[in-house]
């Protein structure tokens, strides 16, 4: 026998000298004389073929009869096939076994998706839900490696928070020893305000909380969003960076995974198409005057719902950006337009194929007085916000964010209807286990 490598080799090799590998036994199928076995290894699927020539009856007869996930190690050679799923195949000459396994719960028949949620800690091992976890590991490197480029510092905000950051309806609270209470975070981005005045150009990309107690496709009570904050930055040079953005961070992870989106029969195409151009910016008040001219009867000043974003996205066929919305249905922080004072300088990336809203951005409010004003009409106390009041008395300057929300942005890249695929562990108002 010639060579042995190391288990660590992988099936992009092509030497002719012998391979091991270890992983889990994903299926098996064939006839009397020859069995392909799918075998995972690295969160690829490998097909290794049995030839009961080779092997012998026994063996040919214990292996054929395996059951599914039990781990293995596997020697073999690869041979070179197209209709393989890798482009190639082993064809093994020996092999072992690590680990046993039971009669496995989730097969390659249908299960509904309460059954496969119940079963998240098995399910993941599912070519598609790799597929997809894959897809979200290359998405949050593509994140940090934007910003990195862009000169932008990594600030880590705080989990555990003492004032309420969006809105007082969707807080997590908890008692936090003799100081009252502390609310999980729904957002870093007060906190990244503070360190936009030492860095000019921060980040935060964590999990953050809200409460939300609808059953919605694209609400989760712990979502991770990535936020950014610059400094000496307006309402539209914040929408052109978050073009550039979106835009890089799909082309990316396209380029990165095409066996991934493969194997979710997503056609990059579709994405690619839609990311070509800049993406449409319009007014709230532009997008009621195309909801009303479609028969939605929705007046000025209401919040558009997420059918309503479909049916902006559909009129223009990509992402568009709604700037601009009116004051009263959005967060305190957000600067008064000076030349419509019922609106603030916002803008909310409305993703196309039924995902909405990915992002959510505005310039923020400088004036010391009109933030007070606008959280006692929120009924935030704001002996609260001192802290961040005093951003506004030393060396204030025009600043503005974003924040995405990661598992939307995937819904879109994986073609998804529903966010609760895209995270590995999704947590919603009737789901904490596993
Ligand atoms: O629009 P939101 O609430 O904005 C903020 O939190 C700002 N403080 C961000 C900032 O300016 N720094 O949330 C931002 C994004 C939404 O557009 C959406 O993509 C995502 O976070 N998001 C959720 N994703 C999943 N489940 C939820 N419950 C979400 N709530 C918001
Ligand atoms: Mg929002």
């Amino acid at each position: 026998m010639s060579q042995t490598s190391s288990s660590s080799s992988s099936f992009s090799d092509t030497v002719s000298h012998i391979q091991e590998l270890s992983g889990w036994v994903q299926g098996i199928r064939g006839n009397n004389h020859v069995q392909f076995l799918q075998f995972r290894t690295n969160g690829k699927i490998l097909q290794v073929v049995l030839e009961k020539e080779k092997l012998g009856e026994e063996e040919f007869r214990f292996l054929k009869n395996i059951p599914q996930e039990t781990s293995l190690k596997i020697r073999g050679y690869f041979s070179e096939n197209p209709k393989a799923p890798e482009g190639k195949e082993l064809l093994l000459e020996s092999c072992e076994i690590v680990g046993k396994s039971g009669e496995y719960p989730i097969t390659p028949k249908e299960h509904g998706p309460d059954f496969l949620h119940n079963n998240r800690h098995l399910w993941l091992r599912s070519k598609r839900q790799i597929a997809i976890l894959k897809i979200r590991s290359e998405l949050s490197f593509a994140i940090r490696e934007f910003f990195r480029n862009q000169n932008y510092t990594l600030i880590d905000t705080p989990i555990l928070t003492g004032s309420v950051g969006e809105s007082s309806g969707t807080l997590f609270s908890t008692e936090y020893f003799d100081l009252g209470n502390a609310y999980l975070a729904q957002t870093g981005q007060l906190y990244l305000e503070t360190a936009v005045f030492a860095h000019s150009k921060v980040y935060c990309f964590g999990p953050t909380f809200r409460a939300e107690k609808s059953k919605t496709r694209r609400h989760l009570t712990e979502f991770w969003m990535l936020e950014a904050e610059t400094a000496f930055f307006g309402n539209e040079s914040n929408i052109e960076f978050q073009d550039e953005f979106i835009r890089y961070l799909l082309k990316t992870v396209i380029e990165r995974c095409p066996s991934e989106l493969k194997m979710l029969e997503r056609n990059p195409e579709t994405i690619l198409t839609q990311i070509q151009n800049k993406f449409p910016v319009i007014s709230y008040s532009e997008a009621i005057e195309i909801l009303q001219s479609k028969g939605e009867k929705i007046p000025w000043g209401e919040d558009i719902n997420a059918e309503r974003e479909n049916i902006l996205t559909e009129h223009f066929g990509t992402a568009v950006f709604v700037k601009n919305y009116p004051r009263s249905i959005k967060a305190f922080y957000m600067k008064q337009n000076p030349d419509d004072p019922r609106t603030v300088l916002c803008a909310d990336l409305l993703a196309p194929d039924g995902v909405g809203e990915i992002i959510g951005g505005s310039e923020r409010e400088e004036d010391y007085q009109k933030i007070i004003d606008r959280l006692m009409e929120e009924g935030l106390p704001p002996k609260d916000y001192e802290w961040y009041l005093d951003l506004r008395k030393y060396g204030s300057v025009p600043h503005s964010g974003f924040g995405m929300g990661l598992e939307r942005i995937l819904a879109w890249i994986c073609g998804l209807s529903h966010v609760r695929e895209c995270i590995p562990y999704p947590r919603m108002i009737y789901r904490l286990h596993p």
